[in-house]
């Protein structure tokens, strides 16, 4: 059973641990104004806003499971009563035609109004990068969602007990995995939740760790910024920026906003995808995991986590606790890029990260790691050996691309052909290099 509230009533509900709040809602609950698109966290049509002492939050109802609300709080487009200004706007500037992606787009909207988790500042464009309309054009949409502004609103209040046991601390987490190492771990169900709704998997026993407060500190010092392993993107993404630009922008292009308020980085390192965003940027940056089995803990780097295709350094019952990455030396050039067919919302066919340290126009140390290249994250041994301790010029830059390219043996499949990873990135290499030539015309083109 869970425990939630909604619209002010406490409701409680039977649910299994890998049901979907989607389910709950529409064959349980009857609120059908929620729909399911793609079920698969990608069209934003069952936006939903999740909130706990921390705010309100939206997230795809698709691939959030039950357990995942138990003792918050939920807002579905019903709650918004049909009058809210976010609804008016989208009737006066006719942003909806058959209206099966509305509710999402409402609930998305509405979220930025109320400043929701991940929409402050952000652009409407960005809000609803997550949501997709097929018939109606964005332009009425973005009209609207500016015409009704951003009012603010409190977190919810007296949220009700929960009603399942859960680990409250990672010692607990740590036990329990000890006691029971089978136990599936699920921290925002952004990659779990699609094993469920696309691959019908039984997980099995489950455990959430995505309220866990050990894991999910974000700590700032003069040599690294250390997170834990449960903080979600839209957590992390200031702080990531702080320590470099090119940090902020990628998580900005991780998912929408629904997927960056429930995704993590430790899920995207522990899933060990050869696709995912955050490893070849946080392996050129020489980030370390802690990891925790029991009451051991043990420290790696971060590109020694990643073995082979879909095998991680990572025992039976151990768990990533946090993420350590230190800041760049002064004089490092750090360039990340990710290359999809989308800007937004999309998966990388590549994505290159390099942290190159430069004194007195020598390289001094090259780090170089790429997705999308191998069936892991992987750093570029010849291309790192071909600058190190040369001159930066265009000569050793031409002499590094060519050797970037015989590093790797790229995936080849529906992302991208392998021919055109591997041009890419030596192409990447090059860019970096003219760009630092030509800052202003180059960038971003
Ligand atoms: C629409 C959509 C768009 C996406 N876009 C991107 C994108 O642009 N770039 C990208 O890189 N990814 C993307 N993803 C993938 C996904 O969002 C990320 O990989 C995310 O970081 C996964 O984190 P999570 O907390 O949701 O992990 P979960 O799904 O909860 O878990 C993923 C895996 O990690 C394990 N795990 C989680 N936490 C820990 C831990 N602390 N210790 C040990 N194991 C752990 C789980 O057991 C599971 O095996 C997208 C996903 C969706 C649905
Ligand atoms: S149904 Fe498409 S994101 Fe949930
Ligand atoms: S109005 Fe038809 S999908 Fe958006």
């Amino acid at each position: 059973m869970i425990r939630f509230l909604l619209d002010g009533e406490v409701i409680e509900a039977e649910a299994g641990a890998t049901d979907t709040v989607l389910d709950l809602l529409r064959y349980k609950l009857r609120r059908t104004g929620t729909k399911e698109g793609c079920a698969e966290g990608d069209c934003g049509a069952c936006t939903v806003l999740v909130g706990d002492g921390e705010g309100w939050r939206a997230v795809n109802a698709c691939i959030l499971f039950a357990p995942m609300i138990d003792g918050k709080a939920l807002k579905t487009v019903e709650s918004l009563g049909g009058d809210h200004p976010v609804q008016r706007e989208m009737v006066a500037r006719h942003g909806s035609q058959c209206g099966f992606c509305t509710p999402g787009f409402v609930m998305s909207l509405y979220a930025r109004s109320i400043g929701a988790a991940g929409t402050e500042g952000v652009p409407v464009g960005d809000v609803i990068a997550g949501n997709l309309c097929r018939c109606t054009g964005y332009g009425p949409i973005l009209d609207a969602g500016e015409a009704a502004g951003v009012q603010g609103e409190a977190g919810p209040q007296d949220l009700p007990p929960r009603a399942n046991p859960n680990p409250a601390t990672a010692d607990e987490l740590a036990d329990l995995l000890m006691a029971h190492p089978e136990t599936q771990i699920v921290a925002g169900a952004t990659d779990v939740g699609l094993w469920v709704t696309k691959q019908h998997r039984d997980l099995g026993p489950v455990v959430f760790i995505g309220d866990i407060a050990d894991l999910r500190g974000v700590e700032e010092s003069e040599e690294a910024l250390t997170l834990g392993a449960a903080v979600r993107y839209s957590e992390a993404r200031a702080a990531l920026a702080r320590l470099h630009p090119d940090l902020g922008e990628l998580v900005r292009r991780i998912g929408g906003v629904q997927v960056r308020n429930s995704g993590t980085i430790g899920g995207n390192i522990a899933n060990g995808s050869p696709i995912g965003d955050m490893p070849p940027a946080l392996i050129a940056l020489g980030a370390e995991l802690t990891l925790r089995h029991g009451p051991a803990r043990r420290t790696i780097a971060l590109q020694d986590f990643f073995l082979s295709y879909g095998k991680q350094d990572r025992a039976p019952g151990e768990f990533v606790e946090s993420i350590r990455v230190p800041r760049p030396e002064p004089g490092t050039l750090v360039r990340i890029v990710k290359l999809s067919k989308r800007f937004d919302s999309d998966i990388s066919g590549v994505c290159g990260a390099f942290a190159i340290h430069i004194a007195d126009g020598v390289v001094q140390q090259a780090r170089i790691a790429f997705g999308g290249m191998a069936g892991i994250p992987a750093r570029a041994p010849g291309a790192e050996a071909a600058l190190t301790g040369k001159p930066w010029s265009a000569e050793t830059v031409e002499a590094a691309a060519i050797a970037l390219a015989q590093d790797y043996t790229p995936l080849d499949d529906l992302r991208a052909s392998a021919d055109y990873r591997r041009t890419v990135a030596a192409n990447l290499l090059r860019r970096i290099w003219a760009e630092q030539q030509e800052p202003v015309s180059v960038r971003h083109g």
